[in-house]
This record gives structure tokens, sequence and C-alpha cells, in this order.
């Protein structure tokens, strides 16, 4: 007997070219008076930025910016920003950004209004009760610029732990995006390399959530969906950056990514997570070069699962080596590094990343559970890279 379940995703969404436009009317129609926008630091002074306080100021809209938020957040910059959104007693947090400023922006919501401490909020503890009538979440408009996180429908943040040096998922069921704005034009003039990365990061999600097991048909729709038009419009995105089509198709694909990891993820995740809060590297990228080593761990016996996905890329091999093969097949063609040692990580921390790799919440829905050893095994060919 399937077990019961709640399905309360996703949240609303305005899709389309142009859609930041429209920005004045969802805080009208949010009752939204005074919003706190939050980004990270490198996009302080990017056009999307100018762009949304221009639209906001014409509509008569009062706020103020935060954009300390670091590529991979720490818990600091958190409660600088809940300061920020109490002093200036705003009633909104329009995160604005990729998936660090959404990250950000989501966190801060958490605990601006009440008095609960950040890692309270922690994905493996019971959620805090908070009566959310006397202290409620402000408002939440999430506004993604990359195609890649997923991080605007659900309320889930990676935040680094400073005190611990890990990065761990905070959460709360009761907050939810009001809005999130999906609008490609804002993605166009994205780098390369962070459309490539990002992107990657976005074929991690869908491939990492359709494998964990379990009976979440509404999450495994939203993957294969995803990896549909990632498949079809990364590589197409990649040789043509301002092509629009590519550009919308990428962003709805990631999106539906990210809704599906509601599901979980798996041990690419539980890694980079750990990479990424000791050594600050990219998520997406680290996610990339890690992939394939973890696809040849995880797939011997999921034929089913990968027939599956293949048949959603439209893949001719339906076998597992097929599918690693095409996968690393589209990485080379973004030209992602093959090793872990090529962006700096040092093949003697891999013991320490394993042993904190392995109570990473993406951990536990992988697949396959892999022991300390294994995982450490695991971590040190992703640095040296892979060789037959
Ligand atoms: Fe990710």
């Amino acid at each position: 007997m399937l077990e019961s379940q709640d399905w309360t995703f996703p949240i609303p969404i305005a899709f389309g070219p142009g859609r930041l436009e429209e920005i004045g009317k969802f805080c009208v129609e949010l009752k939204v008076k005074k919003p706190l926008i939050v980004t990270d630091s490198g996009s302080a002074n990017l056009p999307f930025l100018s762009e949304l306080k221009e639209k906001l100021s014409n509509s008569g809209l009062t706020f103020e910016v935060y954009s300390k938020i670091s590529p991979n957040p720490l818990d600091t910059e958190i409660g600088s920003g809940c300061e920020k959104y109490r002093e200036g007693t705003h009633d909104c947090v329009i995160a604005i950004g990729g998936g660090s400023a959404m990250d950000g922006g989501k966190a801060i919501c958490l605990t601006a209004n009440n008095e609960f401490d950040l890692w309270d909020f922690e994905y493996e503890k019971k959620p805090p009760e908070i009566d959310t009538k006397l202290y409620p979440f402000p408002k939440l408009i999430t506004i993604p610029t990359t195609a890649g996180t997923g991080a605007e429908t659900e309320s889930t943040a990676m935040i680094t732990h400073t005190n611990k040096g890990m990065k761990f998922c905070i959460f709360h069921p009761k907050l939810k995006p009001d809005l999130a704005i999906l609008d490609p034009v804002l993605t166009l003039n994205l780098p390369l390399n962070l459309t490539a990365w990002t992107g990657a990061d976005a074929l991690t999600h869908a491939i990492e959530a359709f494998l964990v097991p379990g009976f979440h048909p509404t999450c495994d729709a939203m993957a294969l969906e995803a990896l549909s038009l990632i498949s079809k419009w990364l590589p197409v995105v990649y040789e043509d950056p301002q092509n629009l089509n590519a550009r919308s198709g990428m962003l709805v694909g990631s999106c539906l990514a990210g809704v599906s990891f509601l599901k979980g993820l798996g041990l690419v995740h539980a890694i980079s997570h750990m990479i990424g809060a000791e050594y600050n590297t990219q998520h997406g990228l680290t996610n990339a070069i890690i992939l394939p080593t973890v696809l040849r761990f995880n797939l011997p016996g999921m034929e089913e699962k990968v027939s599956r996905m293949s048949q959603s890329m439209n893949l001719t091999d339906n076998s597992i080596s097929g599918f690693i093969g095409n996968t690393e097949t589209l990485l080379n063609r973004l030209e992602i590094p093959k090793s872990l040692s090529e962006i700096g990580i040092p093949i003697n921390c891999s013991k320490r990343i394993a042993e904190k790799a392995l109570i990473d919440s993406a951990a536990a829905t992988n697949p396959r559970k892999a022991s300390a050893l294994e995982l450490e095994n695991l971590i040190k060919q992703s640095i040296a890279g892979f060789s037959d």
C-alpha cells in the first residue's frame, strides 16, 4: 500500500519575457508597501537590479537593498540582513539573483519576524512551532536571474554555518514564496561560464531527484519534463546565448527541476555542499565535475529509471553506459573540467569532506547507501578525475 502524501506545490508563478515590468502591480496585489530587496554581492551593480529599483520607484514603493550575501551564504550575513529588515520596518523580501541571493532572502524571511535562531530551522530538525498569525513570515517574491538553482519555489536554503565550516539546509513548511517571477530576459546576459555551470546544476537536480527512491509522482513528472527541456536547450543556450527561446526553456526547466527536488537529492549535492562550504567553489561547477563519478556508483541496477530519463532526453541509447556517456558529452560541450583538482581542491581533504558529506541531508536520499570509505573514494575520484 502506498503511503499517504500531501502535495502543496508549486506556487504562483509569472512566466514570460518582460514579466519584471509588472513588479509594481504584483506588489499591490500582495499588499506589499516596503520591500527589502535581497541580492548577492556580485549582483549589486548588475542592470537587473537597477531595473527592479526603477520599476519599484515608478510604482511609488519605497524600498532598501541588502546585498551582502556571498556566493555560499553565511549565517552571519543572514543575521545582518534580518537586522536591516527589522530596522527598516519592511513587509516583504524580494530575493533577486542566483541561488545564493534567493537562499539568502529566504533565510532572512525565516527569522526576520520571530525570535528563533536560524539553526532551529535546520531541515533535519522538527520545524519550530510558529503562530504565523501572530508572527507571520514576511511576504516573499523570488526572481531568479540564472537558470539553474531552482530555488524560487520552495523555502529551503543552503547556508554555511561559520563555526562548523559546514553547509546546512534550513526550511520551514509554512514559508512559501508568494510569487516567483520567471523572466527569461533577465538571464540573457548571464556570462557563458555561469550559463553552463548553473545549467549543469539544474541538470543535476533533475537527475538526482528522479533517482531518489520512493513514490512521488508529481516530483518525478517535474524531473522528467525538466530533463526534456534542459537536455534540449542547454547546448543551444551555450552556443547561442541571446536565443530567448533557449533561455526560456532553460528557466522553466530549472524551475521544474527545483520543484522536483522537494523529493530529495543525492551524493553529488552532499559532496558539493561540503566542498563549497570549505573552498567556496561555484556550486553548479562543483556538481558538474562530481556528477559522472556519482552516476557510475549509483546507476548499476537502476535500468528502468535510466531508461525513463533517456526517453525524456530523447536519447537513442537507453542503457546505463549510454546515459553516462551522453551526460559526459553534454558536460564536455559545456567545457566543464574533468577533475576537482583543476579548480583547486586538494586530494588530502577527501576523508574530511567524506565525514561531513555523510551527514548531509542530500546523502540520506541517495539511491545507493555509501559507506564512509566508499564516499571517500568517490571524492578522491572526483578530485583526481576518472580514468578507465
Ligand atoms: Fe544544486
